[in-house]
């Protein structure tokens, strides 16, 4: 694994030799690449992306001190504290960046920051769902029976809103209302959050549980079209809207602890940190922005107002583990009819 590490990342460090700021990426680089084009526009600094759907924690802690990452960047609140909990993070305390993230997205000695939220919410039928309200306790009644689609109970998104469950009502009742989601299931969970939507479309289920961006990026997807009629056929329901609130994920940034590029890469954080950045993150990502008072995008707010749940994102960190092995013991990923 080490010698695949250092002959990839051959490109990576003739690049750092320039000042670039290389970024680790868990991110999908048509996500981040309008903002790195704005922060290179800025500051005349280039930036390079390494993008890895998995083991990006493993690599850099393989490559040691020789790693060419500067800063990391990812979805999800547990892989943010994963990367921390690796011992590949460095602490970054600048007054610019405190200032425009509140604390409650961020590690208090600075090791991980957010950057944007994004609320788990439901996506329901437009045609065949008349109510306008509904709560993720909801979805575990026989009402809904051979009607709801959903991802593998595995994904990391997934698993955030089965450890927000644990958090709030213990694992007993959560594994009860689990149960009742299986269920519910119309098929075998597969896909991503937009395979919800198509299934949606295409009639096989009613609800869905997806992210909210997701919406925006089907309903402007020019490339593949017809995600834009998986969209229209669906309206977004916020969870909890009336008590608890919407359980809400983030993405976020860290320091890499052999950041060769120490100087640059704190500049490319406290940009993703600035209101130019975060307005691109609602614009173009529609995400919601964590900068207090900036702006979320005019189609996110078409989707109606969001009331995130409270419950703190290392609260819902720690029951990670704990919601991946109720999954596996419900067999969620099996289907309804197991
Ligand atoms: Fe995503």
């Amino acid at each position: 694994m080490i010698a695949m590490g250092v002959a990839s990342s051959a490109g990576l460090n003739a690049a750092q030799a320039e000042g670039t700021v290389n970024v680790y990426s868990y991110r999908q680089p048509f996500l981040i690449q309008p903002l790195l084009d704005a922060f290179t526009e800025k500051t005349g600094i280039d930036t390079e992306v390494l993008f890895l759907d998995k083991g990006l924690e493993d690599r850099i802690a393989a490559e040691g001190e020789n790693s060419p990452a500067d800063v990391i960047l990812t979805v999800d609140i547990g892989r943010l504290i994963n990367v921390e909990e690796k011992g590949i993070t460095q602490t970054v305390d600048s007054e610019t960046i405190n200032e425009n993230i509140p604390a409650e997205f961020r590690d208090p000695e600075g090791q991980w920051f957010g950057l944007t939220t994004r609320g788990r919410v439901v996506y329901a039928s437009k045609d065949r769902v008349e109510q306008d309200t509904i709560t993720y306790e909801e979805l575990a009644d026989p009402k809904w029976k051979g009607k709801i689609c959903l991802r593998s109970g595995q994904h990391m998104y997934n698993i955030a809103l089965f450890a927000s469950m644990i958090a709030h009502h213990g694992e007993e009742k959560a594994e009860e209302w689990m149960k009742g989601l299986k269920a519910n299931l119309a098929r075998k969970p597969n896909g991503n959050d937009r395979a919800q939507a198509q299934g949606i479309y295409s009639g096989e289920c009613d609800l869905g549980i997806g992210n909210t961006y997701y919406v925006g990026k089907m309903l402007t997807n020019e490339e593949e079209p017809e995600q834009k009629e998986w969209a229209n056929a669906i309206k977004v329901l916020f969870p909890n809207s009336e008590e608890r609130g919407t359980h809400v994920n983030i993405s976020g940034m860290a320091m890499a602890k052999h950041a060769p590029n120490r100087e640059n890469a704190l500049k490319l954080m406290e940009f993703l940190a600035s209101a130019e950045a975060q307005s691109i993150y609602a614009e173009e990502n529609f995400e919601y922005p964590v900068l207090p008072g900036a702006e979320v995008s005019e189609m996110v707010k078409s989707f109606g107002e969001i009331k995130p749940d409270s419950l703190p994102l290392e609260e819902i960190a720690k029951h990670r583990k704990a919601a991946s092995e109720m999954v596996d013991r419900v067999g969620l990923d099996e289907g309804p009819e197991s």
